[in-house]
């Protein structure tokens, strides 16, 4: 293969790396947006670099023939979660999607590697529309949680450092630590639903705080400005307060207002 095919070899690559980060990263958003909780904390990508697929097709004897069949993480996605549990969460949003279909799993959350090790993989095939038409390919989906994350990069650099032979204490060492991330997890889950509820509530406070100004920023353009200065010093007495409950009332309120004066700014151009 001549060098410069990697490229073109490479950029379909680039593209559901690309195209499958905003996807997951709306699909974050969207939970937001509704105030529901996301499985999602955050999503990284990655094309493998010319140097580490030519490695691992040494390691692993593949030949320029087999390569995107057998080379399944050119196109990698690392999607981050808070707890254990969220992970087959993300799993199955995963199943239920018609643009990506999984080609197979590995599970290391319940078979942990001999490394200490932990995280939960899909393959799936994703289909890319390239100027030369349509192209399917695999990527590698890793799903963990921030604490398995921590490990995993930090074993990840020392493996680099060592350059695959990590001396017996360090990976004693890591070993124990892999132990001491299975507890925080296991910890973690058991204040998942307290966690959960004060993310959802904050989450609730953010976009009632965003429709109560975008309802005052609106009224400011149509009503008596010392009318709208009263609004606003209501809103930030009932901020105060720290009671969603309340600011949900005055948004409410304030919807209703933004209602009859958009109603009543319609009806006299429609009369002017
Ligand atoms: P690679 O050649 O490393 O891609 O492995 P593989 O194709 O045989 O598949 P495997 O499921 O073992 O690993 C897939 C990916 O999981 C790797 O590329 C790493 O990103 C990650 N991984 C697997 N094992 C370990 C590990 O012991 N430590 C760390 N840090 N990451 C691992
Ligand atoms: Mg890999």
């Amino acid at each position: 293969m001549e060098i410069q095919l990697w490229k073109e070899l490479l950029d379909p690559y680039e593209q559901a790396v690309s195209e499958l980060l905003t996807k997951f990263n709306n699909l974050k958003r969207e939970h937001q947006k509704r105030n529901l909780y996301s499985p999602i904390e955050s999503v990284t990508g990655r094309v493998k670099s010319v140097n580490s697929i030519l490695e691992k097709m040494q390691k692993k004897g593949i030949s320029f023939e087999r390569m995107e069949e057998e080379v399944e993480d050119i196109a990698g996605i690392r999607i981050i979660t808070q707890f254990v549990e969220d992970i087959q969460t993300v799993e199955s949003l995963i199943y239920q999607r018609t643009d990506m279909e999984v080609r197979s799993k590995k599970d290391y959350l319940t078979n942990k590697k001999k490394s200490g090790y932990r995280s939960f993989h899909l393959i799936i095939w994703y289909q890319v529309q390239t100027i030369k038409g349509p192209k399917k390919l695999q990527v590698e989906i890793q799903i963990r949680t921030m604490a398995m994350n921590f490990w995993a990069t930090t074993e990840h650099s020392l493996q680099y450092k060592y350059k695959g032979v990590i001396p017996g204490h360090v990976e004693h060492q890591l070993t124990r630590a892999a132990d001491a991330i299975v507890l925080l997890d296991e910890e973690m889950s058991q204040v998942r639903s307290e966690i959960m509820d004060a993310q959802i509530d904050n989450r609730i406070q953010t976009n009632l705080v965003q429709d109560i100004l975008r309802n005052i920023e609106n009224l400011y353009h149509r009503e008596n400005k010392r009318e709208i200065a009263k609004i606003q010093n209501e809103f930030y007495r009932i901020y105060r307060l720290h009671d969603i409950d309340e600011l949900e009332k005055f948004s409410k309120q304030l919807d209703i207002l933004a209602e009859g004066s958009r109603a009543q700014s319609v009806d006299s151009q429609l009369h002017s």
